[in-house]
């Protein structure tokens, strides 16, 4: 009984002898004080006090090699959910939620690349009352081969689509495509970076019934079919003005009537039965971008397709009453542009990563995130990691919009594969502030960065 028993746990623990625990206790303590009043702690004590902004822990680490770690720490924090925040060696950060326990509980706290030799971890106070007891590194377990879909979800999909699918699927893990918001500001990269993006992002925005009423006009589907003829890849995202109810104040504009504080227009209700006018107003608008969608397919443009993006954020009228009215009207544009509208060039892009908003594998073709961190270069990595589960690793994942660009050295050593970023247009590229000129002509040079004259001939 006792000896196989024994020998497994023998086995077991070898298995983890890699991970190493740091002692609160132990580490540079700022503000902060050593208490051993709540039972249960390792080591000789924890650490308590983080009640002022300035409070903080510091640990010192060593790694005999630059290396992935997976980071835990054990803490307790029984008045209510708490959040702290990890500085790597005094750059950038990530928060960590704490949530509510009243035993020592162990959290992931995210990777972190250690240099080789002496590093810093840091626990700043940010939302405080919580008590740290240690944290664990250990070494990041080498992520296994991916194992994504390359076939459209729509069993039409035309030769454009299934090549544009493929082709990133080929790349995915390998080379980040670059991508840039706009024409004008994708000009602005060319005659600056000296580099072409790979993808153009544009927006159906200004085809929609309610902003042309109002005077709105477009070209940005003539400027993504020149942009395709030039051997680029395009997306397309749609800021879908409410069909009707805008406020139309001088704080409520019309042109800002995507937004669910600039429109009274209800998303449950309209989609609640089809002989509600407002479900017919909707279906008109999708009717009438369908004929947008429709040159770009005809123009022989496969477009990576993200309409009602960043739905979980809640502030675009289609999340503004949660996931179910969201994810009805996924369905119902799926089934009314492929199905009716014979729409065959589109790759569908999911752009929430909450997994009770998700679609579904049958109605997604790419998983995305929107994320906007000011001059953070890092590689977005717990973000990515969540969209990773959110399908099973069977979608690829792209980075539909950032303001500052990606660190290639860091995408690569978190294993963060976005096969595309798409930097957000104006001052979020030429600004300065969110991305240096002399940091977007390192990137853009980068091996594992692939710009226009480098895709050439992607359709294969
Ligand atoms: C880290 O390495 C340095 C020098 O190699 C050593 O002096 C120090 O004790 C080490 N620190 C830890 C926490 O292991
Ligand atoms: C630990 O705390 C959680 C949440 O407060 C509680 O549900 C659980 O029973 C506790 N476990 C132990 C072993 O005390
Ligand atoms: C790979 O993904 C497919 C779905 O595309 C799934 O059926 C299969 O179980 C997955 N395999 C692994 C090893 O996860
Ligand atoms: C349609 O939406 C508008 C704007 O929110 C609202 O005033 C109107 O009552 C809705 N119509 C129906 C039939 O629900
Ligand atoms: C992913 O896998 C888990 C567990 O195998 C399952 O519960 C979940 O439904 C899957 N998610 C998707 C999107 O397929």
């Amino acid at each position: 009984m006792y000896g196989p028993l024994a020998f497994a746990l023998l086995l077991a623990s070898s298995a983890v002898a890699q991970s190493t625990t740091y002692q609160a206790e132990s580490a540079t303590l700022n503000g902060v004080t050593v208490g051993t009043s709540v039972s249960g702690f390792t080591g000789t004590g924890y650490v308590e006090g983080f009640d002022a902004d300035a409070d903080t822990l510091t640990f010192t680490v060593n790694s005999t090699a630059a290396q992935l770690y997976d980071l835990n720490i054990i803490y307790n924090g029984p008045n209510g959910d708490k959040y702290t925040y990890v500085v790597l060696n005094s750059a950038g950060g990530s928060q960590v939620s704490l949530p509510a326990t009243t035993n020592w509980t162990t959290v992931s706290g995210g990777q972190v690349l250690l240099n080789a030799g002496s590093n810093t971890i840091q626990i700043q106070s940010s939302w405080g009352w919580y008590l740290i007891d240690a944290i664990t590194l250990a070494p990041a377990a080498e992520r296994g081969a991916h194992n994504i879909t390359t076939t459209p979800i729509n069993k039409n999909a035309n030769a454009d689509a299934k090549a544009l699918l493929k082709y990133l699927g080929s790349i995915y893990g390998k080379n980040i495509l670059s991508g840039q918001q706009d024409q004008d500001s994708l000009d602005w990269v060319t005659n600056n970076v000296n580099k072409t993006p790979a993808v153009l992002g544009v927006d159906l925005m200004d085809y929609t019934q309610s902003r042309i009423d109002r005077g709105a006009s477009s070209t940005d589907v003539d400027k993504a079919i020149a942009f395709a003829q030039k051997g680029g890849i395009v997306t397309f995202v749609w800021h879908w003005g409410a069909p009707t109810g805008l406020y139309d104040t001088t704080d409520h504009p019309w042109y800002s009537g995507f937004y669910s504080d600039a429109t009274d227009f209800n998303i449950e209700t309209a989609l609640a039965d089809t002989t509600n006018a407002n479900y017919t107003l909707l279906m008109n608008d999708i009717d009438q971008i369908a004929v947008q969608l429709k040159k770009l397919q005809t123009a022989g443009v496969p477009v990576i397709w993200r309409p009602l993006h960043e739905a979980e954020g809640a502030w675009f009228w289609w999340g503004a009453k949660g996931a179910a009215p969201a994810k009805k009207l996924w369905g119902i544009l799926y089934d009314r542009l492929t199905n009716q509208h014979g729409l065959n060039n589109l790759i569908w892009e999911w752009n929430s990563v909450k997994s009770d908003w998700y679609p579904g594998n049958d109605l997604v073709d790419l998983v995305s995130a929107d994320t906007y961190a000011e001059n953070d270069h890092g590689p977005i990595s717990a973000t990515y990691n969540s969209l990773l589960t959110l399908a099973n690793d069977t979608k690829i994942i792209g980075a539909a919009e950032i303001g500052s660009v990606m660190d290639p050295a860091q995408l690569q050593a978190y294993q963060a594969d976005w096969v595309y970023f798409v930097v957000w247009s104006g001052d979020y590229i030429s600004g300065g502030s969110w991305n240096s000129l002399d940091l977007l002509k390192s990137v853009y040079t980068s091996d594992y960065v692939l710009t226009l004259d480098e895709i050439q001939g992607w359709k294969g």
